[in-house]
């Protein structure tokens, strides 16, 4: 394991025991995992929102595919993971903040939402509040997409029907601790979000 990457399981490990609840991780996202958060992106995607940044795993594919620095912007509750986001990724702004504050955010101005929460342990108005947030600042045809350690979707399927947002899944990705599952939320065709 390269020594920066062993230097990021030790800081990553060191907040997933002064705040279990809140990382809910057993390790970082690996490549495999992030490139495969990246593979969904729209190819026509410019403007980008990643959801539980932490180290930046999922940034750093998000980057390689394309995104500009300055068209990025992550969400990170973490004081210190947000100190270490701001060391790595120069040029992208960093909100050390809830997901949730994506409202405030123009209506429809991003064509991605690429989110590394772990949503499946959170509460449906939780689930709620931060999808709402998410689908209010996508433009029609943006995209939330998520990753779950589950067997199952991550959104509880009574969010996702409120919602009017519908799910595809991906092959799972093994080489992950524990393995993970990536789904992409769009509105269905009828929806109400
Ligand atoms: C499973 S870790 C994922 C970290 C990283 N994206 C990765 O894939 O390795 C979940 C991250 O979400 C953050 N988090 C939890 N609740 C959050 C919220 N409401 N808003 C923003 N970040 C949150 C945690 O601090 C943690 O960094």
């Amino acid at each position: 394991m390269p020594a920066t990457r062993a230097a990021e399981f030790g800081l990553f490990s060191r907040q997933i025991l002064r705040h279990p609840r809140q990382v809910s991780a057993l390790a970082p996202s690996s490549p495999g995992l992030a490139a495969m958060m990246a593979r969904q992106l729209p190819v026509t995607a410019t403007r980008v929102a990643e959801f539980g940044a932490g180290l930046g795993s999922l940034t750093r594919a998000i980057l390689a595919a394309g995104i500009a620095p300055h068209d990025l912007t992550l969400f990170e509750v973490n004081d210190t993971f947000c100190a270490s986001l701001r060391a790595a990724f120069p040029g992208v702004a960093i909100v050390n903040g809830p997901a949730q504050g994506l409202a405030a955010t123009e209506a429809g101005s991003l064509d991605a939402v690429v989110s590394g929460l772990p949503l499946l342990s959170m509460p449906a108005d939780t689930q709620r509040d931060i999808l709402a947030a998410a689908f209010h600042a996508l433009a029609p045809d943006g995209v939330y997409i998520q990753f779950t350690y589950g067997l199952f979707a991550p959104l509880r399927a009574a969010v996702a029907r409120d919602l009017g947002l519908t799910a595809t899944r991906t092959a799972r990705v093994w080489k992950n601790i524990p393995p993970a599952t990536v789904y992409v939320y769009r509105r269905a065709r009828n929806g109400t979000a």
